[in-house]
């Protein structure tokens, strides 16, 4: 008999499970629902959600002249700026934005009024540093650094305190390099360390079992990238290590015979994926 070794972290963290939700449970309220966003990269659920009338919206000036409805902010959250127009549009207004990204905006809100300069470690174009970024005072906006070349850099003519915040994702180790170098230039830094532990932990586990199995699956769609990483771990430790969508993806090879196989999956793979590939593979290998 097959052994199957199923991470527990595998799948959705606490923040994207409280999101999807959200979206479940309006559409049981009825009216017409809207995301600002796709709700999590994985295309199965959005494609799901559209067939249960849930609307994608690509932009918040797309608002205006929508049938009036519910529109749902997701787990990665928005600017102050695009949360007041979303007030203001006449709609329904559900926030689902994860509250540890919450408690970053009022960090970043309440130390930017206070007159400090607000560093924000983590990638520009991503849609929680543009959040993230809009909480502060406008008087006296953010600095997005992204890598080693930005932090050295960067400058600070007067003499105002800092505060450094990080996107929820961000590798803890590039985080410490990056404050260093700030330091290291002797700024008054107060750095917050909002990396959120649902992603190494993650990785940390698959790592683990990836170590010990005959197989590992890493299920994820094609485009989420901590389900790329996921995958990139699992492959040093486990020779024979395979990237999956869903269960159709997993392909038999009878001359092989495992007697372990490991599951993880990324942070926006949902729970009944995981189990149909958990079921496939006790089934069919
Ligand atoms: Fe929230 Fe952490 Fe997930 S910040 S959205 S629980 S990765």
């Amino acid at each position: 008999m097959i052994e199957i070794i199923t991470a527990e972290s595998a799948g959705f963290c606490f923040g994207v499970e409280r999101a999807v939700n959200t979206v479940y449970s309006e559409i049981e309220n009825g009216g017409k629902i809207y995301t600002l966003g796709p709700i999590i990269h994985n295309s199965e659920v959005v494609s799901d959600l559209e067939n249960k009338g849930v609307t994608v919206i690509g932009d918040i000036d797309d608002v205006a002249g929508l049938e009036k409805g519910t529109v749902i902010i997701r787990s990665h959250g928005v600017s102050k700026d695009v949360a007041k127009q979303l007030e203001e549009s006449g709609m329904k207004v559900v926030d689902a934005t994860c509250p540890f990204v919450k408690k970053i905006h009022s960090i970043v809100e309440s130390d930017s009024k206070k007159g400090n300069k607000i560093i924000v470690i983590g990638s520009r174009n991503h849609p929680e540093v543009c959040g993230i970024i809009g909480w502060c005072d406008p008087e006296n906006p953010a600095t997005v650094i992204e890598n080693e070349e930005e932090a050295n850099s960067f400058f600070l003519g007067d003499e105002r305190k800092i505060t450094v915040v990080s996107q929820t994702t961000f590798r803890l180790g590039k985080f410490k390099e990056l404050v260093e170098i700030l330091r290291n230039k002797g700024y008054n830094v107060n750095v917050v360390n909002t990396i959120c532990s649902a992603t190494s932990k993650r990785q940390e586990e698959a790592k683990k079992i990836a170590m010990s199995v005959d197989m590992m699956i890493v299920i994820g769609d094609s485009k989420s990238s901590n389900t790329q990483k996921l995958y990139e771990i699992c492959s040093r430790e486990c020779n024979c290590t395979k990237y999956v969508q869903t269960k159709d993806n997993l392909e038999i090879d009878p001359q092989r015979s495992l007697r372990r196989v490991g599951i993880t999956a990324g942070a926006s793979t949902p729970k009944n994926i995981i189990e149909e590939v958990q079921n496939y593979v006790r089934i069919n290998f």
